[in-house]
């Protein structure tokens, strides 16, 4: 075996939680199938897990924590969220809660969205970094975009090889299908990802549920505008602009003298790296939509990379729905 899938015992897990800390990515088991972790605080790092997935969209990623203490800062729990949460946690639930304001997890994770997906894993390899590693930790499947998740660490070395730094190995994930998606920001809550818990389970605690949602799961063709909530901003965008009026606000990338106007200016990644530009991409246009501003114009965006995920995401906020 390589070094880059190691047994997961304490030595590996102190080793992962150390990657983790300083941005790296490691894929890690847990009871559904093996994610591929990144600092979810860490705009970078989570910018990085959709590079090494190569998603031509930003999906809004799962977030992992040990316990409820470590949950309670990140989102707003309701009471059917804590029914839910003694029923079926640590467990292969998701729920889709209201962000906390003061929530310090990335909004490339969340891509822009005022909810987080957050979810407690029972594997105990998973308990044991997480608690190691004392940061929420982002994690989708461990595969490539459109291929089938992994339950087997070299499944995830065949799909990540140069793209993941480590990855713990504890044998075959025992449930092997993803962990079930629940919106409780809606009334009735709806299941928007059949997984691991059944809709009867979830309907012993809730009562009756409607009919499941959209299924966005990465190797499901999603075309655009099926993923039933993404984040717009209240200003009218417009792309691929080569000057901005006096009172629009101006979003760059790269080298951008030529670009004139904009009575905000911010720039993705004056260097011109894709990366750093994901991960300032939602907080950026956060900052830009004022309601002072009469539009937020975009310079263009190279379409290589993570720019297919940012030109995806962009292409959507300009046309209001
Ligand atoms: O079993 C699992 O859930 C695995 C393991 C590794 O925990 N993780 C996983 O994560 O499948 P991911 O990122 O591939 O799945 C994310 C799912 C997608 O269906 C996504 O659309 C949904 O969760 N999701 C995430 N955040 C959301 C949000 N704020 N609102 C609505 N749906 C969200
Ligand atoms: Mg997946």
């Amino acid at each position: 075996m390589s070094h880059l899938i190691q047994q997961a015992d304490l030595s590996a897990i102190e080793k992962a939680a150390q990657l983790l800390r300083n941005g790296k990515l490691v894929a890690f088991p847990t009871e559904t199938v093996y994610g591929l972790g990144g600092d979810a605080t860490n705009d970078q790092a989570v910018a990085a897990i959709y590079a090494a997935k190569g998603r031509p969209q930003f999906n809004p990623l799962i977030i992992h924590v040990p316990d409820l203490g470590a949950l309670e800062p990140l989102v707003h729990m309701s009471e059917a969220a804590y029914k839910l949460a003694h029923q079926f946690w640590p467990g292969p639930l998701t729920m889709v809660l209201p962000r906390q304001s003061g929530s310090p997890v990335s909004l490339l994770a969340s891509a822009g969205l005022d909810t987080l997906a957050i979810r407690i894993p029972s594997h105990p390899v998973a308990q044991q970094l997480l608690k190691k590693v004392g940061i929420p930790l982002a994690a989708p499947s461990a595969n490539a975009s459109g291929k089938l998740s992994p339950t087997m660490p070299l499944h995830v070395a065949e799909s990540l090889a140069g793209k993941v730094d480590l990855i713990l190995a504890a044998g075959k994930s025992n449930i092997g299908i993803e962990s079930t998606v629940l919106n409780l920001t809606t009334s009735p809550p709806q299941i928007l990802r059949p997984g691991g818990i059944s809709k009867e389970r979830l309907e012993q605690v809730l009562g009756p549920l409607p009919e499941t949602g959209h299924q966005t799961e990465d190797h499901q063709p999603l075309s655009p505008g099926l993923l039933s909530s993404h984040y717009a901003p209240h200003l009218p965008l417009r792309m691929n602009a080569h000057e901005a009026d006096a009172r629009e606000a101006l979003l760059t990338f790269g080298p951008d003298h030529f670009i004139k106007g904009g009575a905000l200016r911010l720039n993705l990644s004056p260097s011109g790296d894709l990366n750093e530009a994901a991960a300032n991409l939602f907080a950026m246009l956060r900052e830009l939509d004022q309601p002072h501003f009469n539009g937020i114009a975009v310079a263009p965006i190279p379409t290589n990379g993570l720019g297919a995920a940012i030109n995806d995401r962009l292409q959507r906020a300009s046309i209001k729905s």
